[in-house]
C-alpha cells in the first residue's frame, strides 16, 4: 500500500485495512463556506481520474472535511495556521482543521495516499481507489515555504504558470513568487502604460549559449516576446487561492527595468542612455532615474498590481542596480543634493523608503532581495537573502536582531536555474554553479546563532527558477523538479524526522506521480 508521503507529515500511524473510494460517494463538508470551497477543490482533484461524481454536500460524506471556525485574520506576514489532522479508516476518511488552509495542506496529503493514477487529467476505469488506513498529524516546521518563477526572460503561458502552482501546492508548499518584469521583458499588462507590454514586453532576439562563456556572443534572430493581460493573472491568482497558495508578485526596480526604461525612455539615465529591452543576459548597467515623477511611475504600476494581487507582501527585487548612472549624471547629484544624500547608493536607499512608506499606508509590506538593506530601510521591510555565499550566515543572523523578517534564498541551496550533477557536459546548458539534490536536501532553515525570538523571524524559505538557460516547460520540469520537492520537505517536516536515505526511497514511488502527470523531474537524484 502506498505511504510514500511527501513532504513526509509530522506523524503518521499505519493501521488495519483501507478505505475504497466507492462510484456514488459524496464528498462531506462541517464548518464555515471555506470548508465547502475546500471540499469542492478535493472533489475536484479526485473526479478527472476517477470519474466519479463526488457530489459536495454539508455533512457527512465518504470523505469529510471539518472546519472547526472561520478562517482567522492572517497574521503579520499573511499567514494562517496550516496543521491538520486526518484519519483514513476503512469506513470513510475525516480530515480536520482549524482554517482552510489546513484543509487544502490535508487534501495534498490525501491525494498522495491514492494510487498515483489518481494525479491523471482523465478517466482510469478498473483501477480499485484505495488509500491504506493512517492516522496523520500534521503542521509545517516553516510558514514561508515558496518557488520562484522567472516570466520575463522566458514568458509560461498562463495555463503553464497555474500548472507551476498547482505541482508546488501538490508538495504543500504556499508561496508562489512571481518575477513578472526583467531587462529582457515586462510582461505584465498595466493599464495606465499600455507601452510597458507593446514596447516592452518584446526583444529583438535572445542571445545563444552562455553569456559568460561563449564569446564571442551570437544571437538567435528570432524576436521573442509575450505578456500577461490582467484577466490572465486574475486567473492565476484565483487558481493559488483556492489551493491556499498565496502568490507574491516582482517587480524588479530600480535595476533590472532595460524593458521600462525602452518603453518610457523618460525613466531612465536620460540623454547618453538608450537601451533596449536586453537580448543578452547578465547585469544591465541601466537603471531608473530616481526622479519624483519616476516614483511616481512605480507608485502608479504598484497600484495595478495591488489591485490584482492580494498577498501581504510586494517584492521590489532592488538587486543588482548598478550606481554607473547616477554617478555619471549631473541631475542626480542635484538630486542626491537637493535629498541631503553624500553617496550614489543612498539614492536607491530613498527609493526603496518611499516606496516602502507607500505600501505600509495601504496595508502592505515591503519585501526585496538583500540589497535593500543597504542604505537602511524599515525593520517591517522583510529582505530575501540571496546572497549568504558570499555574506556569510552572521549577514542573516544580523537582519533578524535588526528585526527584519526574512526569507532564506540562497544561491548555495535553492538556486534550481544552477546544475545538478557533473559531468557538466551531459547535462542542458545552465547558467553556472553547482546544486545537487543532497545539498538542497542537506539546507537547514533554522538560526541556531541568535535568540528564538530572532530566529523565528525567518519566515522560511525558496527555490528560484531563474529562466534565462530555462526555455521550454519540459526543460522547468527538468530543473525545479525533484530539487523543489526536497525543499519542500526541509520546510515542511522536521530536522529530526528526516533522513535523506528515506526521502529517496519515497522520492521512487512520487516520481509516479510525476510521471502520470506529464511531469519531467530529472530522472536522477
Ligand atoms: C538575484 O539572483 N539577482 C536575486
Amino acid at each position: 500500500m502506498n505511504t510514500a508521503l511527501l513532504p513526509l507529515p509530522r506523524s503518521v500511524e499505519e493501521r488495519d485495512g483501507a478505505f475504497r473510494l466507492a462510484p456514488d460517494a459524496a464528498i462531506g463538508f462541517e464548518g464555515p463556506a471555506s470548508a465547502r470551497e475546500i471540499a469542492e477543490l478535493l472533489a475536484e482533484c479526485l473526479r478527472p481520474a476517477t470519474g466519479f461524481a463526488l457530489p459536495v454536500r454539508e455533512g457527512a460524506g465518504a470523505i469529510t472535511l471539518a472546519q472547526s471556525a472561520p478562517d482567522p485574520a492572517p497574521d503579520e506576514a499573511g499567514f494562517l495556521p496550516e496543521d491538520y489532522a486526518l484519519d483514513v479508516a476503512p469506513g470513510g476518511v475525516r480530515l480536520e482543521a482549524g482554517t482552510s488552509w489546513g484543509l487544502a495542506r490535508g487534501v495534498q496529503t490525501l491525494r498522495q495516499l491514492f494510487p498515483a493514477e489518481i494525479y491523471a487529467a482523465e478517466a482510469k476505469p478498473g483501477l480499485a481507489w484505495e488509500a491504506p488506513a493512517v492516522r496523520i498529524e500534521d503542521a509545517p516546521e516553516c510558514r514561508w515555504r515558496g518557488l520562484m518563477l522567472d516570466s520575463s526572460r522566458h514568458f509560461w503561458r498562463a495555463d503553464d504558470v497555474c500548472r507551476f502552482v498547482e505541482l508546488l501546492a501538490q508538495h504543500r508548499m504556499n508561496v508562489f513568487h512571481w518575477h513578472l518584469t526583467d531587462d529582457q521583458g515586462w510582461r505584465i499588462e498595466i493599464r495606465k502604460y499600455p507601452r510597458l507590454t507593446e514596447v516592452g514586453s518584446v526583444r529583438a532576439e535572445t542571445m545563444v549559449g552562455n553569456h559568460m562563456n561563449d564569446w564571442p556572443h551570437r544571437f538567435d534572430g528570432t524576436p521573442y516576446g509575450g505578456f500577461y493581460t490582467q484577466d490572465d493573472v486574475r486567473r492565476v491568482v484565483a487558481f493559488a487561492a483556492r489551493r491556499r497558495v498565496v502568490v507574491v508578485p516582482e517587480i524588479d526596480m530600480p535595476g533590472h527595468m532595460s524593458a521600462a526604461i525602452t518603453a518610457y525612455p523618460e525613466l531612465g539615465g536620460g540623454e547618453w542612455a538608450h537601451p533596449a529591452v536586453r537580448t543578452t543576459w547578465g547585469i544591465s548597467q541601466h537603471v531608473l532615474n530616481m526622479e519624483e515623477s519616476t516614483l511616481a511611475f512605480c507608485e502608479d504600476v504598484w497600484t495595478e498590481v495591488m489591485e490584482l494581487f492580494p498577498s501581504r507582501f510586494l517584492h521590489i527585487g532592488g538587486d543588482e542596480a548598478p550606481r554607473h548612472e547616477w554617478e555619471e549624471s549631473k541631475r542626480a547629484q542635484e538630486l542626491m543634493a537637493e535629498r541631503g544624500l553624500r553617496k550614489p547608493e543612498q539614492l536607491q536607499a530613498w527609493f526603496t523608503k518611499r516606496l516602502d512608506e507607500f505600501f505600509r499606508s495601504r496595508g502592505r509590506r515591503l519585501l526585496g532581495w538583500d540589497e535593500i538593506l543597504e542604505g537602511g530601510i524599515d525593520p517591517s521591510a522583510a529582505v530575501a537573502c540571496w546572497r549568504i555565499g558570499w555574506k556569510g550566515w552572521d549577514y542573516v543572523n544580523d537582519t533578524v536582531r535588526a528585526g527584519h523578517d526574512v526569507v532564506l534564498a540562497p544561491t548555495s541551496h535553492t538556486y534550481f536555474d544552477y546544475y545538478q550533477d557533473e559531468p557538466i557536459s551531459e547535462e542542458p546548458l545552465a547558467i553556472g554553479g553547482m546544486l545537487p539534490l543532497s545539498k538542497v536536501y542537506s539546507f537547514s532553515p533554522r538560526l541556531t546563532a541568535v535568540p528564538p525570538e530572532a530566529a523565528a523571524r525567518v519566515l522560511g524559505a525558496q527555490g528560484q527558477l531563474w529562466t534565462e538557460y530555462i526555455p521550454t516547460r519540459d526543460h522547468l520540469d527538468y530543473m525545479a523538479y525533484p530539487r523543489a520537492s526536497a525543499l519542500a520537505e526541509v520546510l515542511w517536516t522536521p530536522p529530526e524526522r528526516r533522513r535523506y536515505a528515506d526521502f529517496l526511497d519515497r522520492l521512487g514511488a512520487h516520481r509516479a506521480r510525476f510521471a502520470v502527470q506529464g511531469v519531467n523531474a530529472r530522472p536522477r537524484p
